[in-house]
């Protein structure tokens, strides 16, 4: 799919096929991470994909929004060093993945990580060390359902030329 139109199309997708994702294509998402911008050329950020049944489960249950990705075929968590600009870093990497993963035809949802207070108990159960943040955590899996792009605000009430 063409960059614009997966970057339009995109939506959080929620419900999943019961169907695996080939390692390829899970690789070359995560590797749309690993391009994003990053502040002062830091890269801080790391990748964890859970693919195991059990462990989807168990880091299921830890959120509160985010039951549903026990279902997807494997979920990417985005952690970083908490470096100045660890967030923005993070979430760079993040929209990365999941407009990556639309232009191949893969829903995905983001899932709050940061600010959340589950945080420390996802980094615990994933064995990462001190000194990381927990950034987002993105099930993806192929659709269960076909779904429209969720409506914005229009472009007018948004775009300001000039001043506000
Ligand atoms: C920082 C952030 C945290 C989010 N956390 C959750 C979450 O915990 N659970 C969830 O189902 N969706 C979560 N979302 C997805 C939003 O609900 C979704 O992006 C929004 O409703 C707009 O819909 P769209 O993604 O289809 O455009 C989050 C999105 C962002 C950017």
């Amino acid at each position: 799919m063409e960059t614009l139109e997966a970057i339009r199309l995109r939506h959080s997708v929620r419900e999943y096929e019961d169907r695996h994702i080939m390692k390829d294509i899970i690789e070359k998402i995560v590797d749309c991470g690993r391009v994003a911008p990053t502040a002062r050329g830091e890269e801080p950020w790391e990748f964890i994909v859970i693919t195991d049944k059990k462990a989807l489960k168990e880091i299921a249950d830890i959120t509160d929004y985010g039951k549903f990705l026990k279902n997807s075929a494997c979920t990417i968590i985005v952690c970083s060093k908490d470096t100045k600009y660890y967030l923005e870093d993070g979430c760079a990497a993040t929209e990365n993945m999941m407009i990556g993963a639309a232009s191949l035809g893969i829903g995905s949802c983001w899932v709050a990580g940061d600010k959340k207070s589950y945080c420390e108990k996802i980094l615990k159960c994933l064995e990462v060390p001190p000194g990381y943040k927990l950034v987002s955590i993105i099930p993806i899996g192929y659709p269960a359902k076909r779904q429209n792009p969720t409506p914005k605000r229009p472009l007018e009430e948004v775009l300001h030329w000039e001043k506000f």
